[in-house]
This record gives structure tokens, C-alpha cells and sequence, in this order.
């Protein structure tokens, strides 16, 4: 029992966690040492239990271990161009990285909100006694009404994202598709009805689905997107601080760079005119 406080009678400061504790001999993480896990474990069932608390089923631990895979790198989006930019400032690597991660949002590797819509859209099914077809149309539908757009749904670059027909495949091959998944293909199928043509569910929307079914938290299901996602940030981080040299507006560069003073000329402008400074505000002085 630690001492009493002097001030108050409470317990002195120690932090309470259940996820891990270290003494200077050992480190146990969810109740396994951890050199116990080192060699016998992959990293996704790592994450898997640092996240949850428990060893992922082995079909979770694939499945987890494709998603991670899936989402490790995209070329150029949001979080990979924003990297690139702080980089270019020159700074650490764990800063352009930290600077992608920020780009992270509603639009740009959103798992996590298309689980929210997932969740709700079954929670709607159960309360409003609806099949999933009918379900996944009143949600659609409503979408559409209030000129929203589905969360997971599309892709600005590939319109139909490659990365979601392997996803779904695999977790149809391990057991893992079950009502969230089929969920988000009900909705897919719905968007025909009501934007007229189909609106594909894209990679981020199937993390998103299949989590759920693998019972992960809405909130978690952001993390294993901005796990897999550092891999291609500390990538495009580490290869702009060494194949380029700063600022990206060298006009001595081989292509024009994004910087370029050409990019930004006066015509570009469209502000208030040129003006001069009131005389009761200095000018002149
Ligand atoms: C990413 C996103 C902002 C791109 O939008 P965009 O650049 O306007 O894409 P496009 O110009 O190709 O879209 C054209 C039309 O497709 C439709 N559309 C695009 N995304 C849609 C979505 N998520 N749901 C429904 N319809 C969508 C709309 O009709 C849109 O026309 P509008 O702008 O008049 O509403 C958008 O698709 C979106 O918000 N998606 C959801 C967020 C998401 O899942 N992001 C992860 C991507 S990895």
C-alpha cells in the first residue's frame, strides 16, 4: 500500500493500466513477457493484442495483417504530399511523418467513419425490424436526400478502388464476413437506386467493415489505418529529405516544381487589387 498523501489522504501519483507494466528485469504486455511474444508472434497479432487484449483467432490475425499490408502505401494522397511538404522544410523524419498523420481526416483515410455509418445503419436494420436490403436502402436513400456523401464510398483517383474486391475476398475466404460486411455491399448496391449509378465502396470503407466484423471499436478502427499508414510516411519522408533539397522550387530542378513562382503568378491572384497603405496607417512615413 503506498503512503498516504500528506495533502488529502489520497494515494500518491502511479499511473493504472492494463495494457502492459516493466519492472527492470522483464516487460509483460497483456499478461505474456514480451520476449515470449518476440519470434513466436507477427507484428499485426502484436497490434492485435496490444489493442484488444487478447491473441487474434488466427483467421484475425491474417486478416488483420492484410489490412495493415493493404493501407501501407498509396502514392500520392493527402498524408503522403502533406509528409513531403514538411519535409521539405527540413525537418526530422519523425516530423514529416507527424505532418502526414495530420492530413489524416473525414476524406482521406476515414476507416473509422465508415464503421460509424456501418454500425448504425445494422443498429437501424435491428430497430426498424428491416432486412439488410431494405435497411441499406433508407439509409442510401437519406444520404442521398440530404446530399450527403457515404463515408468509404468512391475514390477520387481510381473512381473503383482496386484495394476493395481483394479486402472483402479475403475476408470471405477466412470467415470473417458477416453482418457489417454485408452491410456495406448492401449499401453499395443501394447507391444505384439513388445516385443512378453505383457508388463503389473503396479500401478504407472495407477496413472499415471488416473490423467491425472482427469485433473491433469504431475509434479503434482509425488506429489500424494510422499504423499501416506510417509505413508510407516515414517512406515518403525519409526519400524526400534524400532525393530532394528543400523548399521544391528550384527553378534548376528537371520538372517544375509545386513551389515554382510560375505556379503563383499575379493572374493566379484573385484577392484585393494592389493598393496602397491609408495615410492614417503610415504610408509614406
Ligand atoms: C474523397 C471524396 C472527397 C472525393 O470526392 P470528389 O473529389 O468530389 O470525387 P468526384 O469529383 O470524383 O465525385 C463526383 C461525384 O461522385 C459522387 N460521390 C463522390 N463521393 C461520394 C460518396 N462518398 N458518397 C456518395 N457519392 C459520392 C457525388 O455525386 C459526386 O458529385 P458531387 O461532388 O456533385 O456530390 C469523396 O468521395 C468522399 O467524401 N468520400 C468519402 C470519404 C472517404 O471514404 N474517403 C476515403 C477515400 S480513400
Amino acid at each position: 500500500m503506498p503512503p498516504a498523501s500528506p495533502v488529502d489522504g489520497r494515494e500518491p501519483f502511479h499511473w493504472r493500466t492494463s495494457i502492459a507494466y516493466k519492472t527492470r528485469e522483464k516487460i509483460v504486455v497483456r499478461g505474456y513477457d514480451l520476449n515470449e511474444l518476440v519470434g513466436n508472434i507477427s507484428f499485426a497479432e502484436m497490434a492485435y493484442l496490444v489493442w484488444r487484449g487478447e491473441l487474434p483467432p488466427p483467421a484475425h490475425g491474417r486478416m488483420l495483417d492484410a489490412l495493415l499490408v493493404s493501407m501501407a502505401e498509396h502514392a500520392f494522397s493527402p498524408s503522403s504530399a502533406a509528409c513531403r511538404f514538411v519535409a521539405s522544410g527540413g525537418v526530422p523524419l519523425h516530423v514529416g511523418v507527424a505532418g502526414g498523420m495530420l492530413a489524416i481526416g473525414t476524406y482521406h483515410g476515414t476507416a473509422d467513419r465508415p464503421a460509424g455509418l456501418f454500425k448504425q445503419a445494422v443498429e437501424r436494420m435491428d430497430r426498424e425490424h428491416l432486412d439488410i436490403t431494405e435497411a441499406a436502402r433508407r439509409v442510401a436513400g437519406d444520404a442521398r436526400r440530404a446530399g450527403q456523401r457515404l463515408p468509404g464510398f468512391h475514390h477520387p483517383q481510381h473512381i473503383q478502388d482496386p484495394r476493395t474486391a481483394r479486402l472483402l475476398a479475403l475476408s470471405d475466404r477466412y470467415g470473417i464476413s458477416g453482418t457489417y460486411v454485408a452491410m456495406a455491399r448492401a449499401i453499395e448496391a443501394a447507391t444505384e437506386e439513388f445516385w443512378g449509378r453505383r457508388i463503389f465502396l473503396n479500401g478504407p470503407g472495407a477496413v472499415g467493415a471488416i473490423c467491425l466484423d472482427m469485433g473491433f471499436d469504431v475509434e479503434l478502427i482509425k488506429g489500424v489505418f494510422l499504423l499501416s499508414r506510417t509505413v508510407s510516411l516515414v517512406a515518403h519522408t525519409y526519400e524526400e529529405q534524400h532525393r530532394e533539397k528543400g523548399w521544391r522550387a528550384s527553378v534548376n530542378a528537371s520538372t517544375v516544381q509545386p513551389l515554382d513562382l510560375s505556379l503563383q503568378r499575379p493572374e493566379f491572384y484573385d484577392g484585393p487589387p494592389d493598393r496602397a497603405l491609408p495615410r492614417d496607417r503610415g504610408a509614406g512615413a
